[in-house]
């Protein structure tokens, strides 16, 4: 796992390059399984969350090479339809794989899936929705079977707009006959990447963005090149970071388009942001501005993503702020590190009371999450003196160069491996 050794108090200066998105590239890397030829991906960020879904891949017979950030995969000799135990339990993302092995190979036998412990995360709703699609789904001793071969079109209404279930729902339908809906979809932007990328491949896919995705089967897909779109949770995570500490920050590669929400949280924050035609820039005098409330929705909503390195930012505002985490109940762990620091944080369910402090303390924090991770270290570059972040093994699952970036700004941040 390792550790940051972070000397806080830095104002952060310069310009980085902006990765691309985890969660586009990871659904995205699944449906590659779908084609028969090389499909070239660029802008895939290097993380360990992508290595984790290219060894999944490999496990199962793609050829994968990577040049920079890209990569070539090759589905078209697949050997098997099972994804290993261990793999699966590694990183929740894996379940998207089901809905393209069932579109590829009518049957697959997985176990359920693991990932950042930040809530029950049940699968129902993509079993649901593939049990609609005519798919035999048997649950025996934590492995989900799944016998496809009568799989079909339909309407499929998903009773939350689950990000997961969508895409595998729209993974899984590709090849079936006739028009498959799904209503009450996911509306993130990494689905309409996801649905760009189908239709680059020679799919069929509308309406991704909006309440109701529609899939059209089509009998075979063709390889192509695709870039990944930006990391939008990566590109706010920075801004946060500026605002904490202070500073004149150029994120290349960023847009406003897709962080409405916590943009015009950032704006009420006191941060003043730029936007370029390649990039934003923020500034910041590291006076961070109390906002009323924060409460985190599905797509266009307030991420859930952004709960905790918002809710790290405003342990140092100037006044009281409220956040209601809707999204996932168990999303609050990394506030006790931040209170061991010395920020005035009060949990009660699913609603934060976090109280603005004068500093906070360097001392040793432990990561328990990705995100959460992320929100121990934009505290421990605010904080006086040496904080310690632990674990940070978590935090590689989801940003590329993340100490390099932050140095590279005039951070005092080093990582030291176990
Ligand atoms: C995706 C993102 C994750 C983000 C989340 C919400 C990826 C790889 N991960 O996760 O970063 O935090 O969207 O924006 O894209 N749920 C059920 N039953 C289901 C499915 C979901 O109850 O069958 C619940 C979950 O427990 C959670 C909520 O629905 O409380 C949202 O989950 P979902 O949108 O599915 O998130 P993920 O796809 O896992």
């Amino acid at each position: 796992m390792g550790k940051y050794i972070i000397n806080g108090g830095n104002r952060l200066e310069g310009e980085i390059s902006l990765q691309g998105s985890k969660n586009a590239a990871l659904p995205i890397m699944a449906a590659c399984v779908l084609c028969e030829g090389t499909v070239v991906l660029n802008n895939v960020p290097d993380i360990a969350d992508v290595s984790i879904m290219k060894q999944i891949l490999s496990s199962i017979g793609c050829m994968i090479t990577t040049d920079g950030n890209s990569l070539y995969i090759d589905a078209s000799e697949l050997s098997g339809s099972t994804v290993s135990e261990c793999l699966v339990n590694k990183m929740r993302s894996s379940i998207i794989l089901m809905g393209a092995l069932i579109a590829r190979n009518r049957q697959t036998k997985f176990s359920y899936p693991g990932g950042c412990d930040i809530g029950l995360r049940p699968i129902d709703m993509h079993l649901k929705g593939l049990r609609d699609l005519g798919a035999k789904i048997t649950e025996d001793h934590g492995y989900i079977l799944v016998d496809a071969k009568d799989l079909h079109s339909g309407n499929i209404h998903l009773n939350y707009p689950s990000v997961g279930a969508t895409e595998n729902i729209m993974l899984a339908s590709i090849f079936t006959k006739g028009v498959t809906s799904i209503s009450n979809a996911a509306k993130e932007p990494e689905i309409v990447d996801l649905q760009y990328f189908l239709n680059a491949m020679g799919a069929r896919v509308y309406g991704a963005g909006t309440n109701t995705v529609y899939i059209e089967g089509v009998d075979r897909l063709n390889g192509c090149s695709y870039d990944i779109m930006s990391d939008r949770i990566v590109s706010a995570t920075y801004m946060c970071a500026v605002n904490m500490c202070g500073g004149d920050v150029l994120i290349k590669n960023a847009s406003l388009e897709h962080i409405k929400s916590p943009y015009y949280k950032l704006i009420e924050s006191g941060l003043t942001v730029q936007n370029y035609s390649d990039g934003i820039r923020v500034s910041s005098d590291g006076k961070v501005n109390c906002i009323d409330s924060i409460i985190s929705m599905p797509y266009p909503g307030f991420p859930t993503d952004l709960q905790p390195v918002f809710t790290s930012m405003l342990t140092v505002s100037n006044s009281t702020a409220i956040i209601n985490e809707t999204v996932f109940e168990n999303r609050y762990r990394f506030t006790s590190q931040l209170v061991r620091m010395g920020a005035n944080i009060k949990i009660e369910g699913r609603i934060a009371v976090v109280t603005g402090v004068q500093s906070l303390s360097a001392t040793r924090v432990y990561a328990e999450d990705l995100r959460g991770g992320a929100a121990l270290v934009l505290a421990g570059l605010r904080a006086n003196g040496n904080t310690i972040v632990e674990d940070v093994g978590h935090i590689f699952r989801g940003y590329e160069n993340f100490h390099q970036n932050l140095a590279d700004l005039g951070a005092d941040i080093r990582y030291v491996p176990d």
